[in-house]
């Protein structure tokens, strides 16, 4: 059922799932006909920003999801997802799960969009009425989601990110850990294959160098003369947006949250809407709360992660930066 050409085919579409930093830790490894072994690339995780490990988890569940879809279009599917305990690493690689491939029915639409669907990180333009309906079909289709309007409410929510964001940003591993990831050069040379690159980050050459500066030597003294905050801040960037809360079940393995993530952000695409997570406001405690709070996120729902979300005023950027297939294949 599933030989090397046709593993090829799956995982260029594949590793176009989002990853948290763009790290992309998935791999992969075909056992037998039917049977893919899911690994997770133990040097390709996030101590500084998830050090519980969440997010990569559920960057493999995107993936995952991401193979269902591509699946579909080959008159297969996935008939069992078994997640493995066992977390002995070799040659740097750790079994996450093994998926079980049967033939299947009809093609899932959402496939349709995997390659429009990236991070928006630009600005946004005003709903007009087609954007209205686009987000209320939005918000019928995705059951996980809680959509935050109003010009109010929505400062109120880029504020609160921005207070999320340097509260992690004052953290110096974490801000080595981001830089490390960003891609502020095209001369960097993993610039085409992972991280954040400059282009994907909507950062013009100069920005993208400021920013090097900002996040690096100078950020100690410009905490000090109290204008790293201002510098860092992203609030701009929630103008003329919506905000949609993600919310799953408590206690949720992130394989399956990382799934519906994944989908969540395909149904955005397929309404023509685009979007960027903002995961501070999910990961500090303290925000995290609020947002609850105030928009009365379900009970026995955990806030997983918070999409900035819009009719985008612009055109995404170009190229994905991505790991090439053959590295996928372990
Ligand atoms: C769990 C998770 C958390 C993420 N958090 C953020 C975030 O806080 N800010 C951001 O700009 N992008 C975030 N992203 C988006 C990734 O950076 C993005 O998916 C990756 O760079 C690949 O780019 P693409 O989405 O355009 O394919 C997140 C993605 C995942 C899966």
């Amino acid at each position: 059922m599933l030989d090397r050409a046709l593993l090829e085919e799956l995982l260029a579409e594949v590793r176009l799932a989002p990853s948290v930093h763009n790290i992309q830790p998935t791999r992969w490894r075909p056992v037998g006909r039917d049977t893919l072994l899911l690994l997770g690339d133990i040097s390709r995780r996030l101590p500084a920003a998830d050090p519980s490990g969440h997010d990569v988890r559920l960057s493999h569940g995107a993936a995952i999801e991401g193979l269902s879809l591509a699946l579909g279009r080959h008159g297969l599917q996935i008939a069992q997802v078994e997640p493995l305990t066992d977390v002995t690493v070799s040659d740097g690689l750790q079994p996450i799960a093994r998926i079980t491939i049967a033939s299947g029915d009809e093609l899932d639409g959402l496939a349709d969009v995997v390659s429009a669907r990236a991070s928006w990180r630009g600005g946004f333009r005003p709903f007009d009425q087609a954007g209205e309906a686009a987000l209320s079909r939005f918000s019928a289709m995705a059951g996980n989601v809680q959509l935050v309007r109003g010009a109010d409410s929505i400062d109120a929510i880029a504020r609160l990110a921005d207070e999320a964001g340097f509260h992690f940003l004052c953290d110096d591993a974490h801000r080595a850990e981001l830089l490390r990831w960003m891609r502020l050069s095209r001369s960097h040379p993993a610039y085409q294959r992972d991280g954040l690159n400059a282009e994907a980050m909507a950062m013009p050459g100069v920005v993208a160098f400021g920013t090097r500066l900002v996040l690096g030597p100078l950020f100690p003294a410009l905490r000090r003369f109290g204008l790293a905050a201002t510098l860092v801040s992203e609030r701009g960037k929630f103008a003329n947006s919506a905000v949609a809360l993600f919310h799953r079940p408590e206690g949720e393995d992130p394989l399956a949250t990382g799934r519906a993530f994944y989908r969540a952000w395909l149904m955005l695409t397929a309404q023509g809407l685009a979007a960027c997570p903002v995961s501070v406001l999910a990961d500090w405690p303290a925000s995290n709360r609020q947002l609850v709070e105030r928009h009365s996120v379900p009970a026995g729902r955990r806030l997983v992660n918070v999409f900035r979300l819009g009719l985008p005023a612009g055109s995404p950027p170009g190229g994905k930066a991505r790991l090439p297939v053959a590295e996928l294949i372990v």
